[in-house]
């Protein structure tokens, strides 16, 4: 049975206690309620996964509750308790998303036995949900390299911490979100939501909305509440990718719900409490964007507790060549063909070749090159941004050449260079020409910014 948070509403009090107790000692997290009302701010204040209800309140008819409660979140499970010899009431009840009833007296065994069993149901609901949620089976960090061995006994080591905030650092297509997979998929968290939120694609405006969700009727079109993504992550894991694009405005209020572990929905009235776990990814350099006053200081410590670095993939030669082949393998099977390897020559392009894009890139230029060969080796004439030295993803994908207003002049620079080289073929003297500097001004740069 999974862990919940039960709340347990009944007026009886010494009964209420008892259920209380053994739904604790199975592990649980129980509230009590005596009264309608009172279970109404519970369910207000904390998440709660399964009700027990008795449908005699004193304040509120039980079936009423059940009503709200459903209105409110029609994930959360219900349990009728009834001490009427007539199962009508309990059967109206079921009609309306109750998920089981229990008739009173019944047994604390026969109790736990139908709290399992929701709460089995439940899991198995949400497991099909993820499932059919997950993109591709090949979302997975491989090789056997020392760097990606030690990337991953690094990311063993943060997943077993329960929350330790983790900061993923590294440049665009190293394999960012790969490991913050990792680190949710290797932690006791797995069997919870992993929320991913790409920090520049939400309009400031929706923003808000979608992290912290709102009440019924907080604003006019406000028609259901809406759980906002922080309280879907709720046991599990929120990612937060390219943090370093959030706006200035909501930086404050990211920080305090990372501090407080609870945020308040629109419109509501009270704080909701959760238990997160964050990681986030850049691939800019955060104290640069402190320094150009578009990063806070505060969250940029509160984030780096732990800080994984993924290198270049430049930087680590031994990765290029399996995970070619690991590509290539992948294409293979995906279109039928039954390439065996890569020729010397391009494997020496490869070794040498700056990948810009990074692992991206190396699987854009496999894929490319498999569709490409028809004999049973690479050739460099399938790979032709490294037959011609220039990278064409660069220009098209990895640097837009729409400038972003907190670009920093260097990294406008690059762009501009990568964008007229891309255009000339590589042809140094003729890009030089364009940019109006020299030859070596040109090689220079391209060193500094490692463009092969
Ligand atoms: N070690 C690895 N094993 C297998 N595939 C990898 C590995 N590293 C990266 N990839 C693949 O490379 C691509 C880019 O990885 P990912 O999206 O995680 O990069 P990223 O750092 O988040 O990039 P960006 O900054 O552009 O968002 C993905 O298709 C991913 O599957
Ligand atoms: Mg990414």
């Amino acid at each position: 049975m999974s862990k919940a948070n039960i709340l347990v509403v009944e007026d009886n009090e010494d009964l209420g206690q008892t259920l209380g107790d053994v739904l604790r000692k199975e592990g649980n997290k129980v509230s009590l309620a005596l009264t309608g009302e009172h279970a109404l701010t519970v369910l207000e204040k904390e998440i709660i996964n399964l009700v027990l209800l008795d449908i005699n309140l004193p304040d509120i008819n039980g079936i009423e509750l059940l009503q709200q409660i459903k209105e409110k979140d029609p994930d959360i499970l219900v349990i009728m308790i009834t001490a009427l010899t007539d199962p009508k009431p309990a059967v109206n009840a079921m009609k309306m998303g109750a998920y089981d009833y229990l008739m009173k007296p019944f047994e604390l065994d026969e109790l736990k036995l139908n709290v399992a069993k929701a709460l089995e149901t439940h899991d198995l609901k949400r497991e099909v949900k993820l499932k059919s949620k997950e993109e591709y089976p090949d979302n997975e960090l491989f090789g056997e390299t020392k760097p990606i061995r030690e990337l991953k006994k690094l990311i063993q080591i943060v997943a077993s911490t329960p929350k330790t905030s983790v900061l993923i650092q590294g440049e665009s297509g190293t394999g960012k979100e790969l490991v913050a997979n990792a680190v949710h998929n290797w932690s006791r968290r797995r069997d919870k939501p992993l929320v991913k939120i790409n920090c520049g694609a939400i309009p400031e405006s929706l923003l808000e909305s979608e992290l912290f969700g709102h009440e019924k009727g907080a604003f006019t079109d406000a028609k259901i509440l809406k759980k906002g993504l922080f309280e879907m992550a709720n046991n599990g894991t929120i990612f937060l990718d390219e943090i370093s694009s959030m706006q200035m405005s909501m930086q404050p209020k990211f920080l305090r719900v990372i501090e407080t572990q609870s945020f308040r929905r629109i419109g509501g009235t009270s704080n909701i409490q959760i238990d997160v776990r964050i990681i986030a990814a850049t691939n800019r350099n955060l104290e640069d964007c402190i320094e150009r006053q578009i990063f806070r200081e505060d969250l940029y410590y509160r984030l780096k507790v732990m800080v994984i670095d993924i290198p270049p993939l430049r930087d680590r030669q031994a990765d290029i060549m399996p995970l070619a082949m690991l590509f290539i393998e992948r294409n293979n099977k995906e279109i039928g063909k039954e390439i065996k390897g890569i020729s010397p020559e391009t494997q020496e392009r490869m070794l040498n070749y700056k990948w810009p894009g990074n692992v991206r890139e190396l699987k854009n230029v496999i894929e490319r090159a498999v569709i490409l060969c028809s004999e049973d080796t690479l050739l460099l004439d399938h790979l032709p941004e490294l037959r011609d030295g220039v990278s064409k993803l660069a220009p098209s994908n990895e640097f837009p050449s729409l400038a972003n207003d907190d670009d920093s002049l260097e990294a406008m620079e690059k762009q501009h260079i990568f964008k007229v080289l891309g255009k000339n073929n590589g042809n140094k003297s003729q890009t030089a020409r364009i940019l109006e500097i020299s030859r070596s001004t040109l090689r220079e740069k391209m060193k500094n910014y490692g463009i092969a």
